[in-house]
């Protein structure tokens, strides 16, 4: 569960050792100061007539209020879930009613995405992995680690790849909406390579409070960012859409070379879950909304009472943005939810904008384990990323956005390699080139948008040489 970062660090490996200590504020890391000029950009951005501001800020805090009820009442319920196979039966889409529950509450739960012995076998495979090495392979906390320094294994390649991990991403995918030029392609996954977490009974140190990632201040410093904001900005929050992905794929999301930042745009972060696990167990935890809270967390540093300080109430660049019951109350104390009991080989997606949190301590008698796999569509920024993941996967070093312990290299037999991927994992991880198909189109059967088909093309030549198979 990482924090994102961005496109100035493409060809920057982030050279540092560390875990994720060093991402979060409250697992240690320590707040960098804010420049006062931050203070004139907030000046900048807020709307000329306060008045309007703090009225629309007024209406979020009541829709919030309006939310928490139903919240509270439904608890974990309140989370849209679908069996994997009803995908699969509508066409590889979501229903209408699925669809509408998660652009309002932008997470879901796919029921049985890996079936069950499969995703027992990923976990088998990476408990063998750690038993066999475990002088070499390093995670946190360094004495009783609950998350891994392992990206490169057989199970977590087959899991990112797998068919219907493809499917449910791309489902997904098709909530989101560009103009026919953005260059995006919403119709392939490329494999963002992230951690694993097998979280002890009765730990408490995995414990993560309530953020946001995708960058920090940069919602707000990035011009282009804040394009995607901008309704936000001028106080209009109702009419913004959380679900358009045209200035997305352009934003700087890491201005700051943010330690343990996401290189890549995930559109929704993820994972699957290698435990039979409830809340209470340590588990993820969400705000079962998108737009509201990012409207509460984007407009309230440039009211009034906060406009003449350069505070982002819980943003500062290089990491992600802290929600806190001090900052946000609305958010934190009356709108957090845990995600509900997960079987192994399901599935939790959530929206690149939402507040999630990990519960403070795995109350169970069992492990909660998931591996972290989020949605990636191609986009320039995605697949930069992907050719320097590509190089480390080949030597098995650290991917390029993790502390650099190359901790993998010398797992033999576990670790994945070229030669052991099958043809969809090839693609995901830029082994081979995506299909361009031979005309242009609208969006009719076969053929490309404009923009997809720039994306697709621009990721061959980024990619390019493809190495001999
Ligand atoms: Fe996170």
């Amino acid at each position: 569960m990482l924090v994102t970062a961005p496109a100035t660090t493409t060809g920057a490996t982030k050279a540092h050792q560390g875990d994720l200590s060093s991402v979060f504020v409250h697992l240690g890391a320590k707040p960098p100061a804010l420049d006062p000029r931050f203070i004139k950009l907030k000046q900048e951005i807020a709307p000329s007539d306060p008045s309007v501001l703090q009225a629309a800020y007024e209406r979020v805090v009541k829709a919030l209020k309006n939310e928490s009820l139903e919240i509270r009442q439904r608890g974990p319920n309140v989370i849209p879930e679908i069996p994997f196979q009803s995908i699969v039966e509508n066409n590889g889409r979501l229903p209408d009613d699925i669809a509408a529950q998660v652009k309002k509450r932008g997470v879901l739960v796919v029921r049985g995405l890996i079936d069950e012995t499969t995703a027992k076998a990923y976990k088998q495979q990476i408990l063998d992995c750690i038993d066999a090495h475990r002088d070499t392979i390093v995670g946190f906390p360094a004495d009783k680690p609950q998350a891994w320094e392992l990206y490169f294994t057989k199970a977590q390649c087959a899991c990112r790849s797998h068919p219907n991990f493809t499917t449910a991403a791309l489902a997904l995918n098709q909530l989101w909406h560009a103009t026919s030029e953005t260059e995006v392609d919403l119709e392939n996954n490329l494999c963002y390579c992230d951690r694993l977490r097998i979280r002890q009974p009765g730990d408490a140190t995995f414990a993560l409070s309530g953020h946001v990632d995708g960058g920090s201040v940069e919602r707000w410093e990035d011009p282009t960012y804040r394009k995607c904001y901008q309704k936000i900005f001028e106080g209009a929050w109702e009419e913004h859409d959380s679900f358009d992905v045209t200035h997305r794929v352009d934003a700087e999301m890491d201005m700051y070379n943010s330690p343990g930042g996401c290189s890549m745009y995930r559109i929704f972060q993820g994972w699957v879950s290698l435990s039979s696990i409830g809340p209470g167990g340590g588990t993820l935890k969400v705000c079962p909304l998108v737009k509201e809270p990012m409207a509460y967390i984007l407009m309230k540093p440039l009211l009034e009472p906060h406009l003449q300080k350069s505070d982002l109430l819980g943003s500062w660049p290089g990491r992600c943005s802290d929600i806190t019951p001090e900052n946000h109350p609305e958010i934190i104390n009356d709108c957090m939810v845990s995600v509900p009991h997960v079987n192994f080989g399901d599935a939790v997606f959530w929206h690149c904008d939402q507040v999630h949190a990990v519960e403070p301590k795995n109350e169970s008698n069992c492990d909660s384990s998931v591996l972290y796999i989020p949605s990636s569509p191609v986009c320039r920024r995605n697949s930069e990323y992907l050719k320097r993941q590509r190089d480390m996967f080949i030597k098995g070093w650290t991917p390029p956005d993790f502390p650099a312990n190359n901790c993998e290299e010398n797992i033999e037999g576990f670790r994945a390699t070229p030669s052991t991927l099958d043809a969809n994992q090839k693609l995901g991880m830029g082994l081979t080139p995506l299909p361009i198909p031979p005309h242009e189109g609208h969006k009719e059967e076969g053929s490309l948008t404009p923009g997809q088909r720039k994306a697709r093309l621009q990721h061959n030549q980024i990619l390019s040489p493809f190495p001999t198979p």
